[in-house]
C-alpha cells in the first residue's frame, strides 16, 4: 500500500551522498504542508530527513508570523542554531540554516542582519527556488529569496506521492489555496502570504489521486481562506468549494474530507449542501469569528455581524445537525471595553464549541490595528483571554463527555501503546483503541468508554 521509497534510495540513484536535512515548522498547517514540500524537493538533492538538528547539515526553520510570540520563538531557536552550526563548525562540519515562512517573508534581509548565522532566507511564494537557493549557500552566498515569484510553485515542487518521495501515513494536507484578500485589521497574512490565489482542479484532483494512490484515506484541504477557492471545472462552470468537495468524493480510496480555515463571508449554498449532503465530508467546522461585539467586528474589518454568524451557524446546523464547531478568538482588540468582551462570551455561549483556539491581541507591524492609538493594555488582556478560556474549555469537556457510551467511526492512523490503536472521531479527537483492531487506514466502528482531557478512550464494537 505505501510506497517505501526512501530519501536514501532517491540519493542511490544518482544523486549525492545523503546529507541531512532537519526541519522545524512553526504556526499553521500549512506551513506542515509547506515544510513537507520543502522536505521532498530536497529528498531529490540527496538529503534526508534527521529528527536531530546536531545530525544535520542543512537546518531549516520554517517559521510563523501571526503573534509576536511566534517571531520572538524564531530569534531565540536561531540562537541555539547558531551553537550548533559552531559546535559543528568544530568537528568539521559545514551547516548550513535557512529561514522560510511568514517571518522570512517579513522580515527578509533582516534576519541576515539580526542573525549572522543564517545563510539563505525563502518566503513561501518561492519554494520550488528552495534546491538552487541552498546549492548558493553552498558556494558561499548568503541568499535572500521573498520576490512572489511569476511562476507557479506547484508546478515546479516535486508532486506528492510520486516515487522517490516517502509517503507519511493515512492523513494528508492538500493546500488548494493561498493568501488572503479580506485585510481584517488584526492580520498579517495578505502580508506574508500575498492576495488570494486558487489552485486549479485538475492540479487538485491529480495530487489527491496520488495521495489516495500512496495510502491516504483523510485528506484535509488547506487555505488561509480555503472557503474562497474557486476555478473552473472540466464541465466549464466556475467551481467553489461545494463542487470541489463532491468532485474529491468520488475518488476511490478517499473516506474523508476536510477543509479548513474559512471565512463566514464565503460559506456558499454549496458548501452547506456539501455538509448536508456528503458523507465523507466530516462534520467539523472551524469557522473563526473573533468576537461577539459588532463594534469590534466592525473595526476588525470583517464585514459581518454577531447575528450574521448566528444565523449562519442555524443554518449550517440545519443542513448537518451533528456538525461539531470550532472558532478563533481574540481579546484586547484596540477599543475593546468590557461590555464589548461580554458580548463575545454571550456568542460563545450561544453557539457552544467543541473546540478553540484563542489568543491576546498582538500588534502586528504594517497592519491598521497596530496603529491605533486605543491599545487595550497587557492587564485587561491577561484579565480576559482566562475567562474566555474558561468557557471554552467547559464547552469542549461537555462536548467530549457527550459522546461517552455512543459508538463513533474511528480512522485508524497509527499503533498506540501496548497493542492500542489510535485514531481521530468525525469530530477531530484523537481515540485510544484498546485492541488493535483494524488495519492502519480503515475506519472502525468504537464504543467510548471516556473521555480524557485531550482524548477518547474507546473499544471496538462487536
Ligand atoms: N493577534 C492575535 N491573534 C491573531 N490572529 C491573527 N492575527 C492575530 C493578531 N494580530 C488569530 C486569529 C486567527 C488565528 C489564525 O490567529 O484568531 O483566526
Ligand atoms: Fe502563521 Fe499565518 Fe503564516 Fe500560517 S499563514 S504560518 S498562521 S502567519
Amino acid at each position: 500500500m505505501k510506497s517505501d521509497t526512501t530519501a536514501e534510495s532517491a540519493a542511490a540513484d544518482g544523486t549525492s551522498a545523503a546529507r541531512k536535512v532537519f526541519v522545524k515548522t512553526y504556526g499553521c498547517q500549512m506551513n506542515v504542508y509547506d515544510s513537507q514540500r520543502m522536505a521532498d524537493s530536497l529528498a531529490l538533492e540527496g538529503y534526508a530527513e534527521t529528527s536531530s538538528m546536531q545530525e544535520a547539515d542543512f537546518v531549516l526553520l520554517n517559521t510563523c508570523h501571526i503573534r509576536e510570540k511566534a517571531a520572538e520563538k524564531v530569534y531565540s531557536e536561531l540562537g541555539r542554531v547558531r551553537a550548533v552550526k559552531a559546535e559543528r563548525a568544530g568537528r568539521g562540519l559545514e551547516t548550513i540554516v535557512g529561514v522560510a515562512g511568514c517571518v522570512a517573508q517579513a522580515e527578509g534581509r533582516e534576519i541576515l542582519r539580526r542573525e549572522s548565522a543564517v545563510d539563505l532566507v525563502i518566503g513561501p511564494q518561492t519554494y520550488h527556488r528552495l534546491p538552487g537557493a541552498l546549492r548558493r549557500a553552498l558556494d558561499g552566498h548568503r541568499i535572500v529569496e521573498t520576490d512572489y515569484a511569476v511562476e507557479d510553485k506547484f508546478d515546479h515542487l516535486p508532486k506528492p506521492g510520486r516515487a522517490g518521495i516517502a509517503a507519511r501515513g493515512v492523513t494528508a494536507f492538500l493546500t488548494v489555496q493561498e493568501g488572503c484578500d479580506k485585510f481584517c485589521t488584526f492580520c498579517v497574512v495578505p502580508y506574508t502570504r500575498g492576495s488570494e490565489v486558487s489552485r486549479p482542479v485538475a492540479q487538485i484532483v491529480a495530487e489527491a489521486e496520488r495521495l489516495a494512490g500512496a495510502g491516504v484515506r483523510e485528506l484535509t484541504l488547506l487555505g488561509q481562506n480555503v472557503n474562497a477557492w474557486h476555478g473552473e471545472g472540466p464541465d466549464g462552470n466556475e467551481w467553489g468549494l461545494g463542487r470541489l468537495l463532491f468532485r474529491l468524493a468520488e475518488l476511490p480510496g478517499i473516506l474523508r474530507l476536510r477543509y479548513t480555515t474559512s471565512h463566514p463571508r464565503d460559506m456558499s449554498e454549496d458548501l452547506i449542501a456539501a455538509h448536508r449532503d456528503l458523507d465523507v465530508l466530516m462534520p467539523y467546522l472551524h469557522l473563526p469569528v473573533q468576537a461577539g461585539s459588532d463594534r469590534v467586528l466592525k473595526s476588525m474589518n470583517r464585514r459581518h455581524t454577531a447575528a450574521d454568524y448566528l444565523r449562519l451557524v442555524e443554518r449550517i446546523r440545519k443542513a448537518r445537525p451533528d456538525i461539531a464547531m470550532s472558532g478563533d478568538f481574540i481579546v484586547g482588540f484596540p477599543g475593546e471595553t468590557e461590555a464589548d468582551f461580554q458580548l463575545t462570551l454571550d456568542l460563545v455561549r450561544d453557539v457552544g464549541y467543541a473546540q478553540a483556539f484563542s489568543f491576546k491581541y498582538s500588534p502586528r507591524p504594517g497592519t491598521p490595528g497596530a496603529e491605533r492609538s486605543d491599545q487595550v493594555g497587557e492587564g485587561e488582556k491577561n484579565d480576559r483571554l482566562p475567562r474566555l478560556q474558561a468557557l471554552l474549555a467547559r464547552q469542549q469537556r461537555d462536548f467530549a463527555q457527550q459522546l461517552v457510551g455512543r459508538t463513533v467511526g474511528v480512522l485508524i492512523e497509527k499503533p498506540g501503546r501496548a497493542g492500542q490503536r489510535v485514531g481521530r472521531s468525525p469530530w477531530l479527537q484523537p481515540v485510544i483503541v484498546d485492541e488493535s483492531v483494524g488495519g492502519f487506514g480503515e475506519i472502525v466502528d468504537v464504543r467510548v468508554n471516556k473521555a480524557g482531557q485531550q482524548s477518547l478512550f474507546a473499544e471496538p464494537v462487536a
